[in-house]
């Protein structure tokens, strides 16, 4: 293993303010995100959409790493270029998503595990050969009065590890991401107990697998209220909480932490994101980055809508986006920045 080699992607990663771009939605979602906007689920639009992502001018001054799905990795502009040539000489780093996705847990009714591990280092040597440099693998896991069962997360964070362990095998940073669905009725304490119960289980078996928690990015979910719980807790509370959650569960040896966005708006995932880093930077003992695909897509996706003629304003939308992330990482965003 290069350790070294590891550290240093994972720097590269965390560093400058930049942040990481999730475009890397298996063609299921992709098309259901699509179809809610009259847009073709094509192998082209999928295609075109990426390529409006990837040739946006300047976002590589805000994101330092793309996450790709497998079709994407392989697909190229209409030009001819690989999508991979045009984010690297972009000075954003290729990232490749390898897990198989979340499937129904035999014995565990309304939970899920992430499938993937069979073949997967052969699938990494694969993708660092076409220029990937780090990975990702989802884990996900539900909330409601009896869930997440132990079994649910036990299974979820040792698949997790044997990812990580086999990234780095391969050269390449894994992120390790555990996500907490924001879904049910729950409070933010309950998801504040669930998310440490959680994380506690993922980096024991990060440690009984040998993974190299300098050569990793956990992407974690935020600490909030269930998106149906009655109460929904404030800025204040949710950062609080998601601290001192993180605070009790994630080593010092770990560098960076970005946050997925879980169904947040654009807008409130930044307010908070910048509001953790505004509050707790001088004590923080790992970078507070972010990950995410709906809080800085979506905007985009929208104006977009299939039409070449939108191409340009939804570019801007993105740009903006990720500006705007890049600007919470510094604690220097405000809503104002969102305003017309
Ligand atoms: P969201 O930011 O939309 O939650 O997506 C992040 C991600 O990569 C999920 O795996």
């Amino acid at each position: 293993m290069n350790f070294q080699g590891l550290i240093d992607t994972a720097k590269m990663l965390l560093a400058g303010d930049r942040g990481l771009l999730a475009m890397d939605e298996s063609n299921l979602t992709c098309n259901k995100r699509f179809s809610t906007l009259g847009i073709p689920p094509t192998e082209e639009a999928r295609r075109a959409y990426r390529e409006l992502i990837v040739t946006t001018p300047g976002l590589g001054d805000f994101i330092s790493g793309a996450i790709l799905f497998d079709e994407t990795i392989r697909q190229h502009k209409k030009d001819g270029t690989l999508f991979v040539k045009t984010i690297t000489d972009a000075a954003i780093i290729p990232g490749i998503k390898v897990d198989a996705g979340a499937k129904d847990m035999a014995a565990h009714p309304g939970e899920k595990i992430t499938e993937g591990l069979d073949g997967l280092r052969d699938r990494l040597s694969e993708y660092s050969k076409m220029g990937a440099r780090f990975a990702k693998w989802r884990a996900v896991i539900a909330m409601d009065n009896d869930l997440p069962s132990r079994g649910c997360i036990e299974a979820n964070a040792q698949s997790l590890a044997r990812y990580a362990a086999l990234c780095q095998e391969a050269g390449l940073v894994p992120i390790v991401e555990p996500e907490v669905l924001m879904s049910g009725e729950h409070t933010l304490e309950r998801c504040c107990e669930v998310t440490e119960e959680v994380l506690r289980t993922v980096f024991k078996q990060l440690y009984t697998q040998r993974v190299a928690l300098e050569g990793m990015i956990l992407k974690p979910n935020m600490v909030l209220s269930g998106l149906a719980c009655p109460k929904q807790a404030g800025v204040d509370e949710v950062v609080e909480a998601t601290m001192r959650c993180l605070f009790r569960s994630v080593p010092a040896a770990v560098p960076g932490i970005a946050f997925l966005s879980g169904g947040q708006s654009g807008e409130l995932a930044s307010v908070r994101l910048n509001a953790m880093n505004t509050r707790f930077k001088s004590r923080l003992p790992w970078t507070l980055s972010f990950s995410f695909a709906r809080a800085i897509q979506q905007p985009a996706l929208e104006i977009w809508r299939g039409e070449e003629a939108h191409v340009k304003a939804a570019q801007q939308a993105l740009y903006h986006r990720a500006k705007c992330n890049w600007a919470a990482r510094r604690g220097e965003y405000n809503t104002e920045m969102d305003r017309p």
